[in-house]
C-alpha cells in the first residue's frame, strides 16, 4: 500500500504547476477502505494564492465523498523527505489527527510520521474552539 501511494504521489507530482518555486510536490491520500486521491501544488503569479499538494489531494477526496483518511504520501525532489507544512497539517487534522504521513523523495528516501507528531495539539487550536460557538 505505501509503495502504491508513493507511486500515485510521484505520478501526480508530474502535473505540478510550480513555475515560481520550481519545487514540484505530489501527494496521495488513502482512505481506510483503500481509495486513493492525489494532488499536486498549484502556484499562482500572486504567490500567496498557491495551493499545496496535500490540500489539493484533500479537496479532491472531499469532493468525491471521502473523508476517512488513513495515510498520506508526499513526494518531493528535496535532499531529504519533506513533511507537510503547518497549514496542510491543520487541514489534515480536521479529518484525522492520527493520519499516517509518509514523506518520500524521488530518490527513494522514505520517512514515516504520525500527524500527531507534526501537529501535536490540533484540538487546542483556536479553530477547534470555533466548533463550540
Ligand atoms: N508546498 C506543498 O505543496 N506542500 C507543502 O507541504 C509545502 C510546500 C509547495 C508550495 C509551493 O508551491 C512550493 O511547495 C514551495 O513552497
Amino acid at each position: 500500500m505505501d509503495r502504491e501511494l508513493i507511486a500515485a504521489a510521484t505520478a501526480t507530482r508530474a502535473f505540478a504547476h510550480a513555475p515560481y518555486s520550481r519545487f514540484a510536490v505530489g501527494a496521495a491520500l488513502a482512505t481506510r477502505s483503500g481509495k486513493i486521491y492525489s494532488g499536486c501544488n498549484v502556484e499562482n503569479v500572486s504567490l500567496g494564492l498557491t495551493i499545496c499538494a496535500e490540500r489539493s489531494a484533500v479537496a479532491s477526496a472531499i469532493a468525491q465523498g471521502s473523508q476517512d483518511f488513513a495515510v498520506i504520501a508526499v513526494v518531493t525532489a528535496a535532499k531529504t523527505p519533506a513533511v507537510p507544512c503547518g497549514a496542510c497539517c491543520q487541514v489534515l487534522a480536521e479529518f484525522n489527527p492520527q493520519t499516517r504521513v509518509i514523506a518520500a523523495t524521488i530518490n527513494g528516501q522514505v520517512q514515516e510520521f504520525n500527524l500527531a507528531q507534526l501537529l501535536p495539539s490540533p484540538s487546542a487550536g483556536i479553530l477547534e474552539a470555533l466548533r463550540d460557538v
